[in-house]
């Protein structure tokens, strides 16, 4: 009894052991495959199956080819491969429809794949000795090619190291495919990268804010849209934009009321995958039109709350939002926002600028008693002679500036030569030469001058070099012709204490005298278009 009993726990002890031995590869292997489950990226995860083939089977050189859909290819992410095998190629469709490890002879010889170059490429640049697809579903997302490396000519899979390749394969139809999933993703988000560039395209705030809904669906499809601005006085969201909803049945909504008062109180985005079968939602009044999937998301920053916005998709559209388009509309209204912010802070800019302008200009006024509204007038005319000579927006608005200021240096001018009612000695004519560079001096102060200093400095230039330096056509700026030719103009058309004003049309034939000498024809002739309209 007691030596059978001994021998049945010995034998019984022998198979343990056994099942051991042969379970432990087993047991490794999928110990060392747990390490693929943790991967961030594609390219993170294609090193470590490269890397846990390469130790697993001696010899071998792993090579894995990934579906690139944007190339409509396969090609290797962790290197630039010399190969890529495009994804409607008789190879890539024998492969697809493939399971398991094919020797790499089978594949070309019996499957006949019409590609013998890929194949001589495959052999001879890489050794490949065998190439097993990765399928998910009907969709073919890699294929890993295993390789002779150094001297291991023509290395043999034996039967475990196939077991191992299949267990493998099926980690990687997972892992591959989520991986994919996420390009995919990371891709969409990649298409808002012109979002900020439709915005920018829009010259007021107004315009921007109507065309939310017509510029966000270049990126997210939707079937309808509203959007609400925050009016701090008031605490009220009132509706701004709107897609596929009348403006009449948005009424004012209170912070806190609705899907869009709710996520602008909590400043947290929303995104319910079907709003009747939500417990809340449903159960809300306000804001009937948004039905089916939806996405709500503040816009603005918790320090600078500037509104809401909502999109939803109908029960009938092809598929209901998912939480990567939550991570879009967060992206898009990121982007509406930080326009909103700069083009606000611009304007606030260019208001404190436009009120230095004033004040200088009106400054000199003060002084000069003979020349009332000579800078407006001289500003005046530049406009008009940079409309006919096609400058942009931005130019335009320099040069006015410019022009208001072009006489600011006079500041710096004693009073007694400045409202002489005689005519100027030569000495006085001297002193009176330095306000072009006191002006350029005045200017210099602040950054938002620089450009138009010149424009000043340079304003009694002539193009033959007859001027205050000396500069000739050229070297200087052709905003300070535009002003210098609407300067003289103005001079010859205002009264002075020594003479009476000129006619405009003696005027212009005065100026005629000086086209080629002290401005080109150019600008005149943009002068005498401007007068005679
Ligand atoms: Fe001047
Ligand atoms: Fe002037």
């Amino acid at each position: 009894m007691v030596k059978r009993k001994v021998k049945k726990v010995s034998k019984t002890a022998k198979r343990v052991v056994w099942k051991d031995v042969s379970n432990f590869a087993s047991v490794n292997d999928e110990f060392a495959m747990d390490s693929l489950n943790n991967w961030t990226t594609t390219i993170g995860l294609v090193k470590s199956v490269i890397s846990l083939v390469e130790r697993r089977i001696e010899g071998c050189e792993t090579r894995v080819f990934i579906h690139a859909p944007e190339f409509h290819e396969y090609r290797e992410m962790d290197k630039e491969g010399i190969i890529t095998v495009s994804d409607d190629s008789l190879f890539a469709g024998f492969l697809a429809m493939e399971s398991g490890v094919i020797p790499m002879e089978r594949m070309f010889a019996e499957k006949n794949v019409a590609d013998p170059m890929l194949g001589d490429m495959l052999r001879e640049l890489y050794g490949c000795r065998y190439i097993m697809p990765v399928v998910h579903g009907f969709e073919m997302v890699a294929f890993l090619i295993l390789c002779s490396k150094g001297t291991y000519k023509k290395f043999i899979l034996k039967r475990d190291d196939m077991q191992f390749l299949q267990k493998l394969n099926s980690r990687l139809q997972i892992n591959l495919y989520a991986a994919s999933i996420a390009t995919r993703g990371q891709r969409n988000l990649l298409n808002l990268k012109n979002y900020p560039f439709a915005l920018q395209k829009h010259k007021m705030v107004a315009d921007m804010n109507n065309s939310l809904f017509d510029d966000l669906k270049e990126e997210i499809t939707f079937t309808r849209g509203v959007a609400y601005r925050y009016d701090e006085d008031l605490q009220i969201l009132y509706p701004f934009a709107f897609s596929n909803v009348e403006r009449d049945k948005v009424p004012t909504i209170k912070v806190g009321e609705g899907i869009s008062g709710q996520v602008f109180k909590n400043w947290i985005p929303v995104f319910v995958p079907d709003r009747s079968s939500h417990p809340a939602y449903s159960l809300m009044k306000e804001e009937p039109f948004i039905q089916g999937s939806f996405i709500s998301v503040p816009i603005g920053t918790e320090q600078k709350r500037i509104g809401v916005v909502t999109i939803a998709r109908s029960k009938q559209s092809k598929e209901p939002f998912s939480v990567e388009h939550q991570y879009m509309m967060e992206i898009a209204s990121a982007f509406f926002a930080s326009e909103v912010i700069n083009r606000n802070l611009r304007d606030k800019i260019e208001e404190s600028n436009f009120s230095v302008v004033k004040s200088l200009s009106n400054a000199l006024e003060a002084k000069d008693l003979y020349t009332e509204g000579h800078s407006d007038r001289v500003a005046n005319y530049c406009v008009g002679m940079a409309k006919r000579l096609g400058y942009s927006k931005e130019r335009i608005h320099m040069l006015r500036y410019g022009a208001l200021l072009h006489d600011i240096g006079k500041i710096g001018i004693t009073d007694a030569i400045i409202n002489k009612p005689a005519k100027l000695t030569d000495e006085e004519r001297l002193i009176i030469k330095k306000h072009a560079e006191i002006g350029y001096k005045i200017l210099s102060a602040n950054p938002y001058f620089i450009e138009i200093r010149n424009f000043v400095r340079y304003h009694h230039e002539h193009l033959d070099g007859s001027g205050y330096y000396g500069k000739k056509e050229g070297e200087y700026p052709e905003e300070s012709q535009i002003i210098s030719c609407a300067d003289v103009f103005d001079a010859l058309t205002s009264d002075r204490p020594y003479r009476k004003a000129l006619s405009q049309e003696e005027s212009l034939k005065i100026l005629s005298q000086d086209i080629g000498r002290k401005f080109n024809k150019r600008i005149y002739e943009a002068m005498a278009a401007f007068i005679k309209g």
